[in-house]
């Protein structure tokens, strides 16, 4: 009696494992869904991941690292199969990661690296080469004749990518700042990327430099519109080149209406159909193949860019619209 009732229970715990691995369940932790793109990244990686037989419990920690960690732990008491995590604070998140690892929970991290910890997979953008497009744009259109006057705004320093954005606007300023060429008038972080502390750091370098500004490096549209309501208070939005990231609607249209000069498309759809595959592979104990590794403090973490494009009003409807990222009608 005792053997059969072990050989049900072993079928059972069989039946069930591999029940799971049909149809994973992931669970996915965003920091927030307050910026545009995080819905579409949301939406389009529940998409793909249904599509591929999975389940996806989203949590959205609304910037409170504290929270974010309490929605990891709460993914893993449910037994997801494997966890999707979009870091707020890319070191706040080792004791989740420690707990996922007792559980034998695989850990992706999408688009943000999770430092100092037992990390998986590392899934994102090309985030130096972003901050190498934007300084790229600005330093191939500043006056020739005289120093250039810049201002730069950079993103949450919570935010591992923020860094990446300013060692890659480092790499093509940093040789135009040395020479004289470009003076940096006045710098900062936007805390938590929020558009309304990009705006007080415009006001604040309008008053500490005056007017004579030639170009802000804002390190996503977010901050590029806070610091270009802070150019209309002054009368000169459209005089200042304003760089951007993330080709979300409202800075299509300024770029169109030319009171922001640039943003970096970054195709979502890649990345977040390239996150569901290799979710759902681990899920089923594959181990996807990947392009890199990056060093996150803790391990060398398997890693895979993917490639960003610049876009300005010349191929904005080339890129943006003709990816379906935004219609037409709506640019207007
Ligand atoms: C970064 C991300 C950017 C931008 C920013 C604010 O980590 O790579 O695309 O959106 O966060 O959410």
């Amino acid at each position: 009696m005792k053997f059969i009732r072990t050989l049900a229970l072993l079928l059972l715990g069989v039946s069930a494992a591999s029940a799971s691995r049909e149809k994973p369940v992931i669970g996915l932790s965003l920091d927030t869904l307050k910026e545009e793109r995080w819905q579409r990244d949301r939406d389009t990686f529940i998409g793909a991941a249904q599509k591929l037989g999975a389940t996806v419990i989203v949590q959205s920690a609304n910037s409170d690292d504290t929270r974010q960690v309490r929605d990891v732990e709460s993914l893993i008491s449910r037994k997801v199969d494997v966890l999707v995590i979009v870091p707020h604070h890319g070191e706040a998140m080792t004791r989740a990661l420690r707990s996922a690892k007792e559980a034998g929970i695989p850990v992706i991290a999408y688009d943000r690296l999770i430092l100092n910890a037992p990390l998986d997979y590392y899934l994102t953008f090309d985030n130096v080469k972003v901050g190498e497009a934007q300084a790229t744009y600005v330093a191939s259109r500043l006056p020739k004749d005289r120093p250039a006057r810049i201002v730069r705004i950079y993103g949450a320093p919570t935010d591992n990518n923020a860094r990446l954005f300013k060692q890659g606007q480092d790499n093509v300023l940093g040789p135009l700042i040395k020479s004289g060429r470009v003076q940096v008038v006045h710098e900062d972080h936007a805390l938590d990327w929020k558009p309304e502390n990009a705006k007080k750091i415009m006001n604040a370098a309008v008053t500490k430099a005056g007017r004579a500004i030639d170009a802000v490096i804002a390190s996503n549209d977010g901050t590029a519109g806070g610091a270009i309501q802070a150019l209309q208070e002054d009368g000169l939005a459209g005089k200042v080149l304003v760089t951007g990231q993330d080709a979300d609607l409202a800075a299509c249209q300024r770029i169109l209406r030319g009171t922001q000069a640039m943003t970096v498309y970054k195709p979502l759809k890649n990345l977040a159909e390239l996150a569901a595959r290799v979710a759902v592979g681990v899920a089923k104990g594959e181990t996807p193949a990947t392009t890199g590794v990056i060093n996150n403090g803790f391990r060398q973490v398997p890693t895979i860019l993917e490639k960003i494009i610049t876009v300005d009003r010349d191929n904005l409807r080339a890129t943006v619209v003709a990816d379906g990222f935004h219609r037409e009608a709506d640019l207007r």
